[in-house]
C-alpha cells in the first residue's frame, strides 16, 4: 500500500483542487480553459515537477508528466483523468484519477526509480462538456478529432472553443501535434459515480467496458399565442411537443430494459412567460447503452418519435447530435493486472460496466485502455454530496501503483 504520508499529500493535492472554480450561487463549476482550470494547470505542474517528472502542455490544453523508460523507443504506459468539472459538481469525478495516477508514479519512481517503459501521467482537459457542449475535448485532441465542427463549438457567452484555447494561451493551429501515436497502454482510475459497490462494501470495480452514448440537441417549434384566447385546438405549442417527445421517448427506454438509459438535462422554453402559448423549446436528450447496435436502435426509435409527433402536431423539429461516443471494452491483458494487483494486495475486486462515459473510451482508438473504479459514497456524483473516503482512496491509489509496476517495470509480465 502507499504510504501513509503520500496519501496524505494526495487528500491534501485534491482538497486545493476542490477549492477551484467555485461559483457564488452555482457551486464547483471548473470549466475548461477558465482561470480556475487554469490555476488547476499550475497546481499540477508544480506537483508533477517535484516529482521529478517532465511536464508538457498539448494544444488541446491536456498537461503531461512524463519520466523516460530505461528501454528506448518503447510505448507508453500512461494514466491519468480529466480535471474539469460539472456545474455544481463534486470534487472526485476526474480529480481523484489525474491525481491517483501522480501519487502512484510519484510513489513508483522514489520506490522503484526508472522505469522500463516510458511513464506518463495525463491530467486531461474539458471531459464534461460543461462549458462547450459534448466534452471530451481533451481525448479528442489525443485522438485527432478537435475538427472545426468541435472548435466552433460555442460556450453560453458565446466564446468559441478556438478563442477559448487562444484566451489560454494554446494555440489550435498545433493541434496535430496534440496527436498521439506513442501510447501503449492507458489505465483511468475514477469514482464509480453510481452505488454498486458502497451498497456491496467492495473497495475496487475492474471495470469491464464503457457505455457509449448520443447526445441530441432537439428545437421544436410552433406558435407563440395569447394563452387565455387561443382555443386549444387552434394552438402550435412547442411545450406540449416537447413533453410529449420525452415522456414517450422515456417509456420507449424503460419498456428496451437493460442498461439502456435516456435522460433530458436541460429545457429551455421561449418566450419562457406564464400568458404565452411557447413558440419554441430546445431540449438535450442523453442515451447510452453499452452495445453499439442497441444504442443505434434506440436513437433511431427516439429520432422516429420525435418525427412522428411534431409532424402530427404541424411543429417544427430540428435535431443535432452533438456527441457521438461508442461503447468499448476494457482490454482484457490491462483489467487482468489491475485483478492481479488487488490480489497482490488482497483487495477484493468486482468486475463491472461503466454506465458513465470516460476519456478512456476515446483513448480506446490509440491503445488499449483498462479502468478501476473506487466506491462513491450513497451512489452520488455529478453533485456536491460527490463523495469517495480517504481509506477507498488509499486503496485505489495503490491498486493504480501496482498495477503500472507490472505494466512500466515488469513488462515481462504484462505485454504493453
Ligand atoms: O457524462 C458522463 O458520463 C461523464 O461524467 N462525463
Ligand atoms: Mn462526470
Ligand atoms: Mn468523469
Amino acid at each position: 500500500m502507499l504510504p501513509e504520508p503520500r496519501l496524505q499529500q494526495l487528500l491534501s493535492w485534491i482538497d486545493q483542487l476542490g477549492e477551484l472554480g467555485i461559483e457564488p450561487g452555482i457551486g464547483r463549476w471548473r470549466r475548461a480553459f477558465s482561470a480556475a482550470d487554469t490555476r488547476a494547470v499550475e497546481l499540477i505542474t508544480g506537483w508533477m515537477r517535484a516529482a521529478g517528472l517532465t511536464v508538457r502542455r498539448d494544444a488541446a490544453g491536456n498537461l503531461y508528466g512524463r519520466r523516460a523508460g530505461k528501454l528506448t523507443g518503447a510505448r507508453v504506459v500512461a494514466t491519468g483523468s480529466h480535471i474539469d468539472s460539472v456545474k455544481n459538481g463534486g470534487k472526485f469525478d476526474g480529480v481523484l484519477g489525474a491525481l491517483t495516477g501522480l501519487a502512484a508514479v510519484s510513489h513508483l519512481l522514489e520506490t522503484h526509480g526508472d522505469p522500463v517503459m516510458p511513464l506518463e501521467v495525463v491530467a486531461i482537459c474539458g471531459e464534461e462538456g460543461s462549458r462547450f457542449p459534448g466534452g471530451f475535448l481533451g481525448s479528442f485532441g489525443m485522438v485527432g478529432r478537435l475538427d472545426d465542427a468541435e472548435l466552433g463549438k460555442r460556450d453560453l457567452q458565446g466564446i468559441t472553443m478556438a478563442e477559448a484555447m487562444c484566451a489560454a494561451g494554446l494555440d489550435p493551429g498545433a493541434l496535430p501535434g496534440a496527436v498521439r501515436t506513442d501510447l501503449g497502454a492507458f489505465v483511468e482510475l475514477h469514482i464509480e459515480q453510481g452505488g454498486v459497490l458502497d451498497r456491496k462494501g467492495i473497495p475496487i470495480g475492474v471495470v469491464t467496458g464503457i457505455v457509449g452514448l448520443k447526445f441530441v440537441r432537439a428545437r421544436v417549434t410552433g406558435r407563440p399565442d395569447h394563452a387565455g384566447t387561443t382555443p386549444m385546438d387552434l394552438r402550435s405549442d412547442a411545450l406540449r411537443g416537447a413533453m410529449e417527445i420525452y415522456l414517450e421517448a422515456t417509456r420507449f427506454v424503460e419498456r428496451a430494459g437493460g442498461a439502456s438509459v435516456i435522460t433530458c438535462g436541460n429545457i429551455a422554453v421561449s418566450p419562457g412567460a406564464t400568458n404565452i402559448v411557447p413558440g419554441l423549446v430546445e431540449f438535450t436528450i442523453d442515451l447510452r447503452d453499452a452495445d453499439a447496435g442497441h444504442l443505434q436502435w434506440l436513437y433511431d426509435e427516439v429520432y422516429a418519435i420525435a418525427r412522428r409527433i411534431t409532424a402530427s402536431r404541424g411543429l417544427g423539429l430540428d435535431w443535432d447530435v452533438f456527441n457521438d461516443v461508442p461503447p468499448v471494452p476494457c482490454a482484457p491483458h490491462l483489467s487482468e493486472a489491475i485483478r492481479a494487483a488487488c490480489g497482490a494486495l488482497e483487495i477484493p475486486f468486482l468486475d463491472m460496466p461503466s454506465g458513465a462515459g470516460h476519456d478512456a473510451q476515446v483513448l480506446a482508438q490509440l491503445c488499449p485502455v483498462a479502468m478501476l473504479f473506487v466506491p462513491s459514497v450513497d451512489g452520488r456524483s455529478h453533485c456536491p454530496d460527490e463523495h469517495t473516503r480517504p481509506d477507498d482512496i488509499h486503496r485505489g491509489a495503490s491498486v493504480l501503483a501496482e498495477t503500472l509496476y507490472r505494466l512500466a517495470y515488469s513488462p515481462s509480465e504484462v505485454t504493453v
